[in-house]
């Protein structure tokens, strides 16, 4: 689903924008408040396909400072201003008050290349836009492929890029990622076909016995990306369960053998395997480490915590999100209040969203709920109970272990990240996990 940032201030407004946006042209609303947090949002986001926002919001000039950078760094997103101002872009659609809400919705729908026959019929897009990523493990598609080419202001043309009888691989797909294409396009009414060939790929893929350690853990990155935008767009399919199974068998396969931390960091950061992946991958790796210290373990205990490392934080949509380990941390990073909120019900929200899974334990469900350290699943408890499960234990010593050397401005080496975390988490039976994981580091 694309991707719209709506900057509104008015609640009122915001709603009835919002919902029809969402209901009528599909696509994905995200608010900002002014241009300050729209501009940070692009820097990690700049995929978003439409800008719709306030002329003005209290005294930032919004439109003005966000066509800015938009020119200055070359991105080519398409912006609906409300009100006036004549300091943006040529190619924006300066629109003047009172806003028309039919009006701006059949305006984003041209933008977004949606047809918009009637407003009173749910319309959905033509075609449908597919990350370049979820080509790179193919090599052939059940469809053809598109890129969408910009004729005027609001007006696209599809090209056939992709025959569904062609064959490529992964070099012609990086070539059309290094000329800056981000999205292919498939028609809309091959969605679920082309997910479901895509599923049955990958599922293939990660059972081969014959797969280099490397390509393993690409593809089971690759997989986790692709679950990830399933699940946002929506929730957890059957076929996304299949994937995500695939996926957290191969990781815990290629965890088995995993080469040491420093090589294995080296192999994430220069493969520019996503934050989301890296961190899973390492929470995989590092509780593998501290079970295998421990006399109570069984094999069943890291498939339940590789499980919950691949739902843990699907629900969170930004890297910013995804780094917070405390509460230190969610007051000092610039979030809205909206993704504020977010961060702190994730693990109680991720736990609802796994409800559909079929073969999901009660033990999943309990250690993903508390893999902060909440029992509610709320929040980042400072120093948690020792009533918390077990196996969440392992997880939350694991993950403030993994958060910490990950984040580029924190510690790098285990001298100086142990001892932080000895001072915070002083209740004895964290205090020895957190042995366990220096001893292991030893060895
Ligand atoms: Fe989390």
């Amino acid at each position: 689903m694309s991707q719209t940032i709506l900057i509104e201030p008015n609640d009122d407004l915001k709603k009835i924008f919002s919902l029809n946006l969402h209901t009528f042209v599909g696509t994905d609303v995200i608010h900002r408040h002014n241009s300050e947090d729209t501009v940070n949002l692009l820097a990690i986001l700049p995929q978003i396909a439409l800008i719709i926002t306030r002329a003005q919001v209290d005294k930032d000039s919004t439109a003005e400072k966000i066509s800015k950078y938009l020119k200055e760094h070359n991105l080519d997103i398409p912006m609906i201003v409300m009100g006036n101002t004549e300091n943006v872009d040529k190619s924006s659609l300066v629109m003047p008050d009172p806003i028309n809400w039919e009006i701006l919705i059949a305006h984003a729908a041209k933008f977004l290349g949606v047809t918009l026959n009637d407003v009173a019929k749910k319309i959905k897009p033509d075609y449908l836009p597919i990350g370049v990523y979820y080509f790179y493990d193919i090599v052939n598609t059940p469809c053809d492929v598109y890129i969408r080419i910009k004729k005027g202001t609001g007006d696209y043309q599809y090209v056939k890029r992709i025959h569904s009888k062609d064959t490529f691989d992964k070099e012609v797909i990086k070539k059309y990622e290094e000329q800056g294409l981000k999205e292919f396009y498939i028609p809309r009414d091959y969605q679920q076909y082309f997910i479901n060939f895509l599923t049955n790929h990958l599922v293939k893929k990660l059972e081969r016995d014959d797969l280099t350690l490397e390509d393993r853990i690409l593809t089971t990155a690759n997989t986790h990306e692709i679950v990830r935008d399933q699940v946002r767009d929506l929730g957890l399919e059957e076929s996304t369960v299949d994937l995500a199974d695939a996926g957290i068998e191969s990781m815990i396969r290629s965890v088995k053998n995993s080469p040491e931390v420093t090589n294995l960091l080296k192999f994430l950061f220069t493969n520019k395997v996503s934050y989301a992946y890296q961190h899973c991958h390492l929470m995989t790796v590092m509780c593998h480490y501290i079970l295998s210290k421990q006399s109570w373990y069984k094999p069943d205990h890291l498939e339940t915590l590789s499980f919950v490392s691949f739902f843990s934080d699907v629900t969170l949509k930004s890297m910013s999100q995804m780094q917070i380990c405390d509460t230190t941390d969610l007051n000092d990073t610039p979030l809205t209040d909206e993704e504020r909120a977010h961060v702190m019900s994730h693990a109680k929200d991720a736990v609802e969203l796994i409800q559909n899974h079929p073969e999901v334990t009660d033990t999943m469900k309990h250690v993903l709920l508390q893999h902060h350290g909440a029992v509610d699943g709320i929040g980042f408890p400072e120093n948690p109970d020792e009533d918390i499960h077990p196996l969440a234990k392992v997880f939350i010593i694991a993950d403030n272990f993994v958060k910490i050397l990950l984040h580029p401005e924190k510690p790098k080496s285990k001298k100086e990240i142990l001892p932080i975390m000895y001072k915070r988490f002083t209740n004895p039976s964290y205090q020895k996990i957190i042995k366990a994981l220096e001893q292991r580091f030893d060895a």
